[in-house]
């Protein structure tokens, strides 16, 4: 059952008991003056088109939410996305809708329900676009557009017929990649107040390969996850996404904390580590500011399997949560217990 809780609300699945509130709600002609489509007249039609809802969230063709205040159970609106194809590369979200009682209106309750229901259909739900749109005389839609960030793609002229004349449509969408960015830059504007020590890495896993970077000194070579230290002021998530735009060129969203161990040799320090998503973008080598770039210690950057890595690197890996991920959780039901302990010692 999913349940999407924000700071006011709670997001959750319809239920055959939300028939009073829905009725009144899909009722309202004059609130749902734009949605004049899913109007409902009597309960019994309410209670169809309730049970449709709960059917289509069942069968995963579309994500329906009602909101509820904190603390009080009651649908007051819906947010939501149907999903109107499946492809190789995830999921098209289209339409994404929204309505709410006239009562809860212009508090920003819709606002805040989308960004959530955004969130979860990129970072859970494996959505690569999110697509909408309405009229151009739909002003509060227009504003809840961009306020959550979706972007105007079109403006079609006089082309849907609603209230006795041809009206001009707004189309808007918001894609994983954008989404992203939005995501890295507000993390990266707010600091908790707390004094991290330690270190920050990212897991950023694709295809099963774990994105890793190179790092050669004094005719050594090793891989490690892309990370480095924590900065004066920064939270470990906010070092984690620094680290690595710094040294990937790319910008990342914390899909969950993965780990965090005291450093073994100094109890105030800590490492931290995150699953991050960083859509389909192309890693590249960064650099490291506090070397020298005519002698870089980072010489390259890649998607490495576990096969590929040596058993110490991999041991950074489980400590740092990897086995959090399910594509490396499912890889490792294959392994057999054989021993595997290295017999060579470094020099
Ligand atoms: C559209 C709707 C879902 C917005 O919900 P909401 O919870 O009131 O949205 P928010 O409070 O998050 O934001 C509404 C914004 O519109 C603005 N707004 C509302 N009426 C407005 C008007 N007549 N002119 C200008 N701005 C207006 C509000 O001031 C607010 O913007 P702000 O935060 O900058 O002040 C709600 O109005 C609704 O249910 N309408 C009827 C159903 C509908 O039309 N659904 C969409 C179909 S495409």
């Amino acid at each position: 059952m999913i349940r999407l809780i924000t700071e006011r609300l709670i997001l959750r699945q319809y239920a055959e008991s939300d028939l009073p509130e829905y009725f009144k709600l899909s009722s309202d002609k004059q609130n749902l003056y734009f949605l004049d489509d899913i109007i409902t007249e009597t309960i019994e039609e309410a209670g169809e088109s309730l049970r449709d809802a709960i059917t289509v969230n069942e069968k995963g063709t579309a994500r329906r939410f009602c909101i509820t205040i904190k603390g009080d159970d009651k649908l007051i609106g819906a947010v939501g996305y149907e999903i109107a194809k499946i492809t190789p590369l995830g999921k098209i979200a289209e339409p994404m809708g929204w309505f709410i009682m006239p009562e809860h209106q212009n508090k920003g309750y819709i606002t805040e329900a989308a960004k959530a229901v955004l969130d979860f259909a990129f970072s859970k739900d494996n959505c690569v676009r999110v697509a909408t749109g309405c009229y151009k005389d739909n002003i509060p839609t227009q504003r809840v557009m961009d306020k959550v960030g979706f972007k105007k793609e079109a403006e079609k002229p006089k082309s849907k017929y609603h209230d006795g004349i041809m009206k001009d449509r707004l189309e808007y969408a918001l894609n994983k990649d954008e989404w992203i960015l939005m995501a890295a830059r507000k993390t990266s504007n707010s600091s908790d107040g707390v004094k991290y020590k330690g270190r920050a890495q990212c897991l950023v896993v694709r295809d099963g390969k774990i994105l890793m970077v190179k790092h050669t000194h004094e005719n050594d070579e090793w891989y490690c996850s892309p990370g480095g230290g924590i900065e004066d002021g920064e939270t470990p998530a906010q070092a984690a996404l620094r680290e690595l735009r710094e040294e990937c060129n790319v910008s990342g969203v914390i899909i969950k904390k993965t780990s965090e161990y005291v450093d073994p040799y100094d109890d105030e320090n800590f490492f931290y580590s995150f699953h991050i998503d960083i859509g389909n973008q192309t890693p590249t080598l960064g650099y490291d500011p506090e070397v020298s770039p005519e002698t870089p210690i980072l010489t390259g950057v890649g998607w490495m399997a576990l096969s590929d890595l040596s058993e110490v690197e991999r041991v950074f890996l489980w400590a740092s949560g990897l086995l959090s991920i399910a594509q490396i959780a499912t890889e490792l039901e294959s392994w057999s217990r054989e021993i595997s302990y290295p017999n060579k010692r470094a020099d």
